[in-house]
């Protein structure tokens, strides 16, 4: 136990209320991201909430995310709320912990270090390119779900620069089978009775068939690399299939491999998608905002070609961060404390499980002028100085996203090349719903028109940020 207090006379963490038995699943559930934005005001930095018969402890401070991340990081472990993320992803760098994480991280580290990004700017490109192909052939002011385009997009993404394999004919195939796993992962969270995979409900059997398709199409990808022979390859497979434990004197087995390129395929492409589909949406109704980012885009040429032309797009970052504040792809980080601990003046028991109120955070006045405002020029030119660990879309401390810089440098080099062909515009009657699962998805999709790039700075020109 952390030594450093007493832990019998140290504050118990105010319980939020709620209704008998259920506690708080009712508030949660009806409404689950006014429920994280209001227990800052109501409850302050620490609070213990009830859902689905569960405890947990809850964090809006920037202070405590610190604590927890870095300062104390040692007594944090991912807890057993990554379960249901196991299911699929198994002991992959995302779930696992202690010293096969360690392990693992060293050794995946190198594929998303800053020198390999060059070298993908042209699959990003490409892949960009045939997405522009498929939207140029729709019917100009037919509305699509844009979510579907940027999906296929980030998993082509993923299969060509990490793995080294084009989706080729398979993308349909492949995206359905993810978008079956994902639903399947989603009705799970937001379940309030978790019954065993091997109990077979028909839920179970459905995400046990999705399971077992995205398998056969991992080991697909890990054997005809194998069936290719020995040659070296510059990505992530090849780090994988030529792993080396000098502890154990053995590689690794079919099952880490699994483990890896799963947790590689479904953390790289969904939070990437999920942005940028919302960035099209804030691009939409804040046409003065998609202006400036086409203006950045104009005078590289409409195309990232090299790494340096990222410097000459802050405006343009400004918007991806400004998006990921307001629609946090990772809108909660869970973590479970080891031992007892005190976290801003709170008793936090071992074995609790905290809970980093990402939503909360990024939406809390107390911290951000007019949160619910998109103004990417706050990111440009902050207001004020801001606590380091008040901002963290992509986590902080040891357990800091590995894609980081990876799905900055997608994020930036798509935008680039799409505000330079298209304009987007609301469909009627449709306004994205955002709604906390695995990610922060739109639950109604985000449906968009489509048409031709627009350069005329009279272009809309709305006072007001949206
Ligand atoms: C907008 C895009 C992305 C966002 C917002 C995002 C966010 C995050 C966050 C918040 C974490 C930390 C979770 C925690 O500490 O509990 C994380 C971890 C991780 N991310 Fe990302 N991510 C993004 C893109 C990517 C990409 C493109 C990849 C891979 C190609 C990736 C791979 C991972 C992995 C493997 C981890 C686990 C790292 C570890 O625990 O050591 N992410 N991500």
């Amino acid at each position: 136990m952390n030594g450093s207090f007493n832990k019998t006379t140290i504050k118990k963490p105010n319980a939020a209320s709620g209704a008998p038995v259920v506690g708080n699943t009712i508030g949660a559930l009806k409404d689950p991201l006014r429920f994280l934005i209001c227990l800052k005001n109501e409850y302050g930095d620490v609070v213990t909430v009830r859902i689905g018969g569960k405890k947990y402890h809850v964090t809006q401070s920037p202070h405590a995310s610190a604590h927890i991340l870095q300062e104390n990081a040692g007594n944090y472990i991912k807890p057993g709320a990554a379960k249901m993320m196991k299911q699929f992803l198994g002991d992959g760098l995302a779930t696992s912990n202690g010293s096969l994480w360690l392990r693992q991280r060293r050794l995946i580290q190198p594929a998303f270090h800053k020198s390999k990004l060059e070298g993908i700017l042209n699959v990003i490109n490409d892949e960009a390119g045939q997405l522009i192909q498929w939207w140029k052939k729709i019917s100009p002011g037919e509305p699509i779900n844009v979510n579907d385009g940027l999906l296929k997009l980030t998993l082509g993404n993923i299969s060509r620069t990490m793995f080294g394999s084009g989706l080729n004919d398979r993308g349909d195939e492949i995206a359905a089978v993810i978008t079956r796993l994902m639903a399947c992962a989603s009705s799970s969270v937001n379940s309030v009775i978790h019954l065993p995979l091997s109990v077979p409900t028909p839920g179970n059997l459905r995400f046990r068939k999705a399971i077992s398709d995205f398998e056969k199409i991992l080991y697909d990808i890990i054997n005809q690399r194998k069936d290719n022979g020995n040659g070296r390859h510059a990505d992530l497979l090849d780090l994988l299939l030529h792993a080396y434990d000098n502890e154990s004197g053995t590689g690794m087995n079919e099952r880490q491999l699994r483990d890896e390129t799963a947790t590689i395929f479904m953390t790289g492409h969904e939070t990437t998608a999920q942005t940028l589909s919302w960035i099209l949406y804030k691009l939409a109704v804040n046409p003065q905002v998609y202006q400036r980012v086409r203006n950045e885009s104009e005078a590289i040429g409409g195309e990232v070609t090299a790494m340096d032309a990222l410097q000459k797009l802050p405006y343009t970052k400004a918007v991806i961060e400004e998006t990921m504040r307001i629609y946090p792809p990772v809108w909660v980080m869970a973590r479970r404390a080891v031992q007892d601990d005190c976290i801003c003046g709170f008793h936090i028991p071992a074995g609790a499980t905290m809970l980093i109120n990402i939503y909360g955070m990024n939406h809390h006045p107390g911290y951000w002028n007019d949160p619910e405002s998109f103004i990417p020029e706050r990111f440009v030119n902050p207001e004020s100085e801001r606590h380091p660990f008040l901002f963290i879309p992509f986590g902080m401390g040891r357990r800091l996203c590995i894609g980081n810089m990876f799905a900055m440098t997608v994020m930036q080099t798509v935008l680039v090349k799409l505000v330079s062909e298209f304009s987007f515009q609301t469909a009627e009657d449709h306004t994205p719903v955002p709604r906390p699962n695995i990610t922060l998805r739109a639950k109604n999709g985000v449906i968009l028109k489509i048409g031709q790039a627009i350069s005329s700075p009279e272009y809309g020109g709305y006072a007001n940020h949206k």
